[in-house]
């Protein structure tokens, strides 16, 4: 089974940027975090992050011509208003699951609305970088099915 993992933007900044909402752990001990993990669990993983909204898009159309089976998706902010990025997961059809390290439903208003929730199969908010494991577990789990 193929995972890739998508992070948007300031995901980047983990451990760096606002510590008491998203935590100390840097973006590398993240993707460790996950490769660790992908490798417990006998997936293969590809990790990838950028700021900008195209490369996302890209990188989601670039996962159906490799033949993904899974998403792991945290937009950061463009969750809250990209339709593009909406358009991309329904044009590819993987099974995506949405992640946020902090919990989006107990912030601000703004952070309430996601574009891609829709189309994802489950999402994770509020586990901390724990919730990208989870989202990879049930896809793992989906798979089997
Ligand atoms: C986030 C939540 C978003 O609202 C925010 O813009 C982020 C991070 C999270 O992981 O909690 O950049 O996606």
């Amino acid at each position: 089974m193929k995972i890739v993992v998508i992070n948007g933007a300031n995901l980047n900044m983990l451990g760096i940027r606002e510590p008491e909402i998203y935590g100390r752990e840097s973006y590398a001990d993240l993707c460790e975090k996950i490769e660790a993990h992908a490798k417990n669990i006998s997936v293969d993983v590809e990790i990838f992050q950028s700021n900008h909204e195209g490369a996302l898009v890209d990188r989601i159309q670039q996962a159906y011509f490799d033949g993904a089976d899974g998403l792991v998706i945290n937009p950061g902010a463009y969750t809250h208003t990209s339709i593009a990025l909406r358009d991309a997961l329904a044009a590819v059809g993987i099974p995506a699951v949405e992640v946020h390290i902090s919990n989006v439903d107990e912030r601000e208003d703004f952070r309430k609305i996601s574009y891609i929730r829709n189309i994802c199969k489950m999402i994770v908010i509020g586990h901390g970088t724990q919730g990208y494991l989870e989202a990879m577990d049930f896809l793992l789990e989906e798979y089997k099915k």
